[in-house]
């Protein structure tokens, strides 16, 4: 892959399992041109499903997991967690493949121990790679060289952006930034509720809500603003967004985000201790 980045040509990807994550992620590698359709090879017991994504983007299907690392030097696992040990079965992968791993909870030991040879990376990626706004952190193996950060997050960023965190790490990212789309829509359902409750149409309150919540995050992003500066910001003297945060003040809405994503990481702990 490092001969191919600097000959400028396009990666050659393949996938083991081709559901929900894998779609979205072959649809950013090429949106972002990282690699060509006819570049990426996929392999999924679904048969019905395997021909649904290679019909759709016109990659490459292949009869099993041996074609799929025959062909691609790259290999992203994205099969449920309790099937990686089947879909790695009779696979003998030398150092000259990466397979990057984004199974939820599956560390990255085990995974070296189905692939005694392979360079291993372990990602945390979340729903929002399916608008390519995805928010991931991963993690490099001990077999990994100097060069592969770089290609994982080159892989990854086409997707969304990806944060090289240490192992111990993943379960924050996967309490914040993996279950996180699910906290944000739940404070999202609330807001719509609300607007609603104070005389809006369904509609009306559900534009407002969203557009509110991507404004909001483009402009801590864009604007480089701390949160507490655009607070600051909102609310003038006796105003209406000082009557709101009052509420949110006295009602410890930051102890409870906090405890919700206390909550997460712990299960996250405790699920990889049982894989
Ligand atoms: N969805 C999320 O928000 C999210 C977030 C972070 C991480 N993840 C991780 O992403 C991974 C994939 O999730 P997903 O939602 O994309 O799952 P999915 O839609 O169920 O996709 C997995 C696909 O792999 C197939 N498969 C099963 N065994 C296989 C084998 N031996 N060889 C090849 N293919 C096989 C499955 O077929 P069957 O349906 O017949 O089993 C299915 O089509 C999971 O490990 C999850 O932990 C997901």
């Amino acid at each position: 892959m490092k001969a191919a980045r600097k000959q400028g040509k396009m990666e050659s990807i393949g996938f083991i399992g081709a559901g929900n994550m894998a779609e979205a992620l072959m649809r950013g590698l090429i949106a972002a041109k990282v690699a060509h359709s006819t570049a990426i090879t996929a392999y999924d017991v679904k048969q019905e499903r395997l021909t649904s994504v290679v019909k759709s983007m016109g990659i490459n299907a292949a009869a099993g997991a041996a074609e799929v690392f025959a062909k691609a030097d790259t290999i992203i696992l994205a099969v449920k967690p309790q099937q990686a040990k089947e879909a790695l079965r009779g696979i003998s992968a030398d150092s000259s493949k990466m397979v990057i791993s984004i199974l939820a909870g599956v560390r990255l030991a085990a995974l070296e121990k189905l692939l005694p040879e392979a360079r291993i990376v372990r990602v945390m990626p979340n729903l929002a790679c399916i608008v390519r706004k995805m928010a991931a952190g991963f993690s490099l193996g001990k077999r990994c060289t100097g060069d592969d950060a770089d290609s994982v997050k080159r892989i990854l960023a086409s997707s969304g952006i990806a944060l090289e965190v240490r192992e111990e790490q993943l379960d924050a990212v996967t309490g914040l930034s993996g279950s996180g789309p699910a906290f944000v829509a739940y404070i999202a359902k609330a807001m719509i509720a609300a607007g609603i409750e104070q005389g809006l149409t369904i509609k009306a309150a559900e534009e407002l809500t969203l557009q509110t919540l991507i404004g909001t995050a483009e402009l801590l992003r864009k604007k480089e603003m701390k949160p507490e500066e655009l607070i600051k910001m909102v609310s003038s003297p006796n105003g209406t967004t000082v009557a709101g945060l009052s509420i949110m003040e006295d009602s410890d809405v930051e102890d409870i985000i906090k405890e919700t994503i206390a909550a997460a990481t712990r299960r996250s702990v405790e699920l990889g201790k049982k894989e």
